[in-house]
């Protein structure tokens, strides 16, 4: 069987030739050849982490954007989304509540919103850091300057996401406006990566016009890059974006790759994110079981949830955060796996 063979070349090997990845990912709909590749992915993941799942508490400050993205539900020109920003006071509240619930990373993701100046951000790391000196930050702002990445990087936060969103220049200006560049998005990767943060990088899976050519290229450049963390996901059409009557990514293809990248780096930060529980409801048990090994619920307060809406049908906007935390909490034990209360740094550092 060609699709076993490839998965145990990668298990061995932690890489493919870029053929073979195509190969590969040619065969994600047959379940025996999968189900292989996920049996293999939690071996690995099983190696580094046990039964361990790390969670990190997402707190979205914020869904003014100056971007325009065409596939995000918050990009400046929609005009239907309802604006709004969290102050230093909110902010920190969540981190009250999430701590209290035992969380030890927390994540402060938003549009690229100039409200947030370095000023403002330093001032808002000191003060988390001061009051839970034991927790990690992660930042998911967008793409700043090397300036404002040292200076946030110098205040206390630990770790960048920033999706490159597709590997493919062709494809990277089929889904985002002319004035935005993949050269700075990488540039920004390796600049952060360079200062001394734990860095991220991620895809959505389906997106617009992908192919299973731009997969493999997402995948090169992941090995090459070799990131402290993966951040992927289906994509999911958002009604108010150009992209609205678009077809969802495929939860056969998001598996398939997240077990694909935990073979490639097997010490890798994985989450099973929101939007893979949003296009099935065990999707997040899924994407542990096929090798991720975090989950990043929801902290924002309730308010605010349902206008942070990147993608339609999104889940936990009517939770609070101790309702998703009990859920997850479930959830994993459900599939023999638990959350723990830790910062869950990547194990390079
Ligand atoms: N502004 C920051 C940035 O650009 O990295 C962080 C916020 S941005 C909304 C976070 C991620 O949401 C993006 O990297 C993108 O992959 C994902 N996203 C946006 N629209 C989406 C959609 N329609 N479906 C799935 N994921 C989406
Ligand atoms: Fe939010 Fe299940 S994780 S309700």
């Amino acid at each position: 069987n060609r699709g076993k063979e490839l998965f145990n070349k990668l298990y061995q090997d932690t890489q493919l030739t870029e053929t073979e990845y195509k190969e590969l990912l040619e065969l994600h709909t047959d379940k025996e050849i999968a189900e292989y590749g996920f049996e293999l992915a939690r071996k690995r993941q099983k190696e580094t982490f046990g039964n361990e799942v790390y969670t990190r508490g997402l707190i979205e400050i914020s869904n003014y954007c100056k971007n325009d993205c065409i596939y995000c539900g918050i990009r400046r020109s929609n005009q239907n989304a309802e604006r709004y920003r969290l102050s230093e006071e909110e902010i920190l509240s969540c981190c009250e509540s999430g701590y209290a619930l035992g969380f030890r990373t927390f994540v402060l993701q938003g549009g690229e919103d100039g409200y947030y100046t370095d000023d403002l951000l330093e001032d808002l790391l000191h003060k988390i850091k001061a009051a839970y000196p034991d927790c990690a930050i992660t930042l998911s702002l967008g793409e700043r300057s090397r300036e404002s990445y040292e200076r946030l990087y110098t205040a206390g936060a630990d770790r960048y996401l920033l999706r490159h969103e597709t590997a493919n220049e062709a494809h990277y200006g089929k889904i985002h406006p002319a004035e935005m560049s993949l050269k700075n998005r990488k540039q920004c990767l390796y600049t952060l990566k360079e200062i001394g943060y734990q860095v991220g990088c991620g895809i959505m899976v389906g997106s617009p016009y992908q192919t299973i050519d731009n997969l493999v290229e997402d995948l090169a450049f992941m090995k090459t890059f070799n990131p402290h963390m993966v951040g992927i996901g289906p994509f999911i059409p958002q009604k108010d974006t150009p992209f609205g009557e678009m077809e969802p990514g495929s939860l056969e293809m998001t598996l398939f790759l997240l077990a694909i990248i935990r073979l490639m780096l097997p010490k890798v930060l994985l989450p099973a994110t929101t939007a893979l529980g949003t296009i099935h409801s065990r999707g997040r048990e899924l994407g542990i079981l096929a090798g991720g090994n975090v989950v990043m619920p929801n902290l924002s307060p309730v308010k605010v949830r349902k206008k942070y809406a990147l993608y339609d049908n999104k889940i936990c906007t009517g939770e609070e955060a101790a309702e998703c935390r009990g859920c997850l909490g479930n959830r994993m034990e459900s599939i023999g796996y638990k959350l723990v209360v830790s910062r869950g740094d990547s194990p390079f550092i």
